[in-house]
């Protein structure tokens, strides 16, 4: 690269990655290894002690996952960042180095209903409680705020309703408490909003969905804005206290501005263990090369199909924030000028039954539980991503029973429109 600051295109194709040193490889080799000679013992020994970088095992970082990491936190202006097995993973990496027993965290109600169900359910077993609040009312994250709250976690365009959340607003809750704003940037991604540039200190994604963007690998990532001071209050003792296990280090003074990255990957990833395949980290690299090509084409197929939809005599509604009417336009022009992303829900006459008979006579679109293919999908998220959820529940998160949810592809629109109007004349 020249001295010129790369612009996000050329940063989704080179940023991390170097042809390979040994074979000259222009794309970046699989390192499909569990682990790495060291040179001798002292290196071995300096390598566990957190006093040089390097690889020791891939459990804990691999030079092909190295690359993916840094590239995303490039794309997300973040100082370093961590790819773990799963989006739901790097939720629990993240939270782990914030968490005790007993804490709490605010959440946004309109969230991926399995993230709902992993904060309600799974996470009271670790002791960690967290407390939901309203992103069309940011009085309730003020309202939230205890001695206890550690973080706040929202998603910058939620699942499954597109909607866009004011992370500036949610951001500056989150300073006057002191704890950090976590962004689940994963509809969004950072070619439509860097949530960093809002104020998030921690921003977390589901590779799976349009990072990866080809539907065929799991994976998830934490990026570190390295904004966040971990020893102010000492409410962060993982980042703040001496580790026993590393010889007594301070994380946040011997890492500075990437210390919750290194706490995540030296004692979150090294301890629980969802480590992401080298494999996987390969293919959703090719992904991201791609990633504002296709971002773009999945934005304007969505908004033809959300207008398309809207005309529709059959629909009731459509909640999406790129259509001038809706109530998130405002928000989706300040955070997303670029497009609404292509995740969105709309409800039909006919209710429960119609979304069901909608759902089976689709035939381009298929009806799986994903977002962020190349192809267009569907889901009736109330009998599944969201079946977990009471009636109210799923109501507040946008997932009634009449609501049926699309990711729109990056198929020819005309292609798109076509089998809705057949499945919606069936
Ligand atoms: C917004 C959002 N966050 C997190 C996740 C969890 O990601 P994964 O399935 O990679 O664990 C999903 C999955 O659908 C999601 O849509």
């Amino acid at each position: 690269m020249t001295d010129r600051t790369p612009g996000f295109s050329t940063l989704a194709i080179h940023a991390g990655a170097q042809p390979d040193p040994t074979t000259g490889a222009r794309a970046t080799p699989i390192y499909q290894t569990t682990s790495f000679v060291f040179n001798d013992a002292d290196h071995a020994a300096s390598l566990f002690g957190l006093q040089a970088f390097g690889n020791i095992y891939t459990r804990i970082g691999n030079p092909t996952n190295a690359v993916l990491e840094e590239r995303v936190a490039a794309l997300e202006g973040g100082t370093a960042a961590l790819a773990v097995a799963s989006g739901h993973a790097a939720q629990v990496i993240a939270l782990h180095q914030l968490l005790r027993p007993g804490d709490e965290f605010i959440a946004a109600r309109k969230l991926y209903g399995g993230s709902i169900n992993q904060f309600t359910h799974s996470f009271k077993s670790f002791g960690w409680n967290v407390v939901w609040a309203d992103t069309d009312d940011i009085k309730t994250f003020e309202a939230a705020v205890s001695p206890r709250t550690k973080a706040i976690f929202i998603e910058s365009l939620a699942n499954p309703g597109g909607t866009v959340t004011d992370i500036e607003a949610i951001a500056q809750v989150a300073r006057n408490a002191g704890v950090p704003l976590i962004v689940d940037n994963t509809l969004a991604t950072p070619y439509l909003i860097r949530p960093i540039d809002h104020g998030a200190d921690i921003v977390v994604h589901s590779l799976t969905k349009f990072l990866g963007g080809h539907g065929n690998s799991i994976g998830g990532v934490i990026v570190d804005a390295g904004t966040f001071d971990w020893a102010a209050g000492n409410k962060y003792p993982m980042l703040s206290e001496p580790r026993p296990e590393y010889h007594g280090i301070k994380i946040q003074e011997t890492f500075g501005n990437f210390a919750f990255a290194i706490a995540c990957r030296v004692l979150g990833l090294r301890d629980l263990g969802p480590a992401l395949s080298p494999f996987n980290a390969f293919l959703i690299l090719t992904g991201i090369e791609t990633l504002p090509l296709r971002m773009q084409k999945h934005c304007d197929n969505a908004k033809a199909v959300a207008e398309y939809l809207n005309r529709h005599p059959a629909v009731a509604s459509v909640s999406y924030a790129g259509l001038p009417e809706d109530k998130g336009h405002n928000l989706a022009r300040k955070y997303c000028p670029k497009g609404a992303g292509a995740v969105f829900t709309f409800s039909l006459k006919g209710g429960y039954d119609a979304g069901v008979r909608l759902v089976s006579n689709l035939k381009l679109f298929s009806h799986l539980a994903n977002v962020g293919d190349t192809r267009s999908l569907v889901i009736h998220p109330a009998s599944t991503t969201h079946s977990q959820l009471d009636d109210a529940a799923k109501i507040r998160a946008g997932a009634g029973p009449d609501i049926v949810r699309l990711s729109v592809g990056i198929e020819d629109k005309e292609d798109l429109i076509a089998d809705l109007e057949q499945a919606l004349s069936a």
